[in-house]
């Protein structure tokens, strides 16, 4: 079979690195390799995200971009997935002619089908079918992908939403909520971890709810199971909506030691009136509880948020309470949002829009308050041995003489550190190891140390 090269571009969150990688997965078989050349390739596909107007823009000036380079290699094949596609469907065939085809967020399953199609009859194919029960992508063959040597992977346990908050477009592009057999997840993770993974990500737009519908295990019960599975040694997961927090999830930081202290959990707003608006179910008081508890159960645990401002109807009073939520949980860190109005949304609908500009402001206060707090929770750390699980160079060794590895706290804190002298320096050796590092430096977004005297931390199991 004659090898032909795939260029993919993802944009969007974890979810789409893993479909991306489904895709490309799907279409090996086909004689297809990842190439990460434009220039060089045979078939492009563009996975798309939806989620704020700027991502959407994003993908579409992407889109525009390949019309020129359609025309010098007229063989070029263009395909669409992901969110916008899922949103636009065919009107991204009319609006641009170089493209082959168009899939949505439950087609990668097909995409052998549709490809042969394309290069057989030069159709061009819109397929975006959504049903409410997703049928399993299952992989059980090993994927030769260079990714594999990868020691963090993200894997999607869970699929689609039912919540419809106000604001967003997830339930209407990704469809219901889909839990994954614990059985075929369990059989992924121990797959990437033969294959040298040290880390997975699990994934679902609301872990929390993992598996209660279809009457699987709990998200507990999946993570005890994850836990026990031989040479992994962290296990993270994103992202949780508060309303589900359970104690029992709680209580999963105190008891099982691979699962990373951090959670992700985003309040989106600090006001009652908005969380109300927005469809959250839960107030400020019931936010502010479980994140009690979450420090109680596990102090050394970091929050991280999103938040958006602007929503439609959000006034002084209820941005202020946004600042003082914020100033009141002390997050490590957080992502703030601009509201953006999204087609589908029922928020689209909402009167008292908030201007551009005023967004702009708020965004900046919250983004300001924030970084301060994120600077102080870290001086903290100044002096003390932080445990790191090593991911490569640092960006900066990249591009100059000094050796600067680059890992992550269980925190999910980014560490830049140098080693003490040569003998502690084991190069390539220290990728997907766990080790301590004394923390020296505090920047914004990284903190930086050198690695401890004491020797590599040799155990299989977490380090919590
Ligand atoms: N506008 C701005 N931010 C949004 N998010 C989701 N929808 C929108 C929107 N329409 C943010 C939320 C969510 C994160 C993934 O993106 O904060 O948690
Ligand atoms: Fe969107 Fe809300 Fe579902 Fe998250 S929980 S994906 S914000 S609808």
């Amino acid at each position: 079979m004659n090898s032909k090269r795939l260029f993919i571009n993802t944009i969007g969150c974890q979810m789409n690195v893993y479909d991306s990688e489904s895709i490309a997965r799907v279409l090996h078989p086909m004689g297809f390799e990842k190439t990460s050349s434009l220039a060089a390739a045979d078939m492009v596909i563009i996975n798309t995200c939806a989620i704020r107007g700027k991502a959407e823009q994003k993908a579409f000036s992407f889109l525009g971009r390949l019309a020129g380079l359609k025309r010098e290699k007229p063989g070029l094949i263009i395909g669409v997935g992901g969110c916008v596609a899922q949103q636009e469907g065919r009107r991204i065939l009319g609006r641009m002619p170089h493209i082959n085809f168009v899939f949505g967020t439950q087609a990668i399953i097909r995409l052998p089908d549709i490809v042969n199609r394309i290069v057989k009859d030069g159709e061009r194919i819109v397929d975006i079918d959504m049903l409410d029960q997703v049928p399993e992508l299952d992989f059980p063959e090993a994927f030769e992908d260079t990714n594999l040597s990868e020691i963090s992977k993200f894997v999607t346990i869970m699929r689609g939403c039912d919540n419809y908050c106000a604001y967003c477009v997830v339930p209407y592009v990704r469809g219901r909520e889909n839990s994954r057999h614990p059985e075929s997840i369990i059989k992924e993770i121990e797959g990437l971890a033969e294959s040298g993974v040290k880390e997975v990500t699990l994934l679902g737009q609301n872990v929390n709810s993992y598996g209660l519908k279809e009457g699987l295990c709990s998200f507990s019960e999946l993570l005890a199971q994850v836990n026990d599975i031989k040479g992994l040694k962290r296990i993270r997961f994103t992202t949780s909506h508060p309303k589900d927090l359970s104690e029992e999830l709680i209580y999963a930081f105190r008891n099982f030691d691979k699962l990373c202290k951090h959670i992700h959990l985003p309040v989106q707003s600090g006001s009652n009136r908005i969380l109300k608006l927005m469809n959250r179910k839960y107030t400020r008081e019931q936010y502010l509880e479980k994140t009690d508890k979450l420090r109680i159960a596990c102090p050394e645990i970091a929050i991280t948020s999103d938040i958006i401002v602007g929503f439609p109807g959000e006034r002084q009073q209820d941005f202020e309470d946004t600042l003082d939520l914020i100033k009141s949980i002390r997050y490590d860190s957080l992502y703030a949002f601009k509201y953006s109005d999204r087609p589908n949304a029922p928020a689209v609908r909402l009167p008292e829009k908030i201007s551009e500009s005023e967004k702009k402001n708020r965004l900046e206060q919250v983004l300001r308050l924030q970084k301060d707090i994120t600077i102080e929770k870290n001086q903290v750390l100044i002096d003390s041995a932080q445990v790191v699980l090593v991911d490569g160079l640092s960006k900066k060794s990249r591009d100059s003489e000094i050796r600067q590895w680059s890992g992550r706290t269980a925190t999910n804190k980014i560490v830049n550190f140098t080693c003490y002298n040569h003998d502690l320096d084991p190069g390539e050796g220290l990728i997907g190891e766990l080790i301590r590092v004394r923390i020296d430096e505090v920047l914004p977004n990284s903190l930086c140390g050198r690695r401890s005297r004491t020797s590599t931390l040799h155990s299989a199991k977490g380090e919590n």
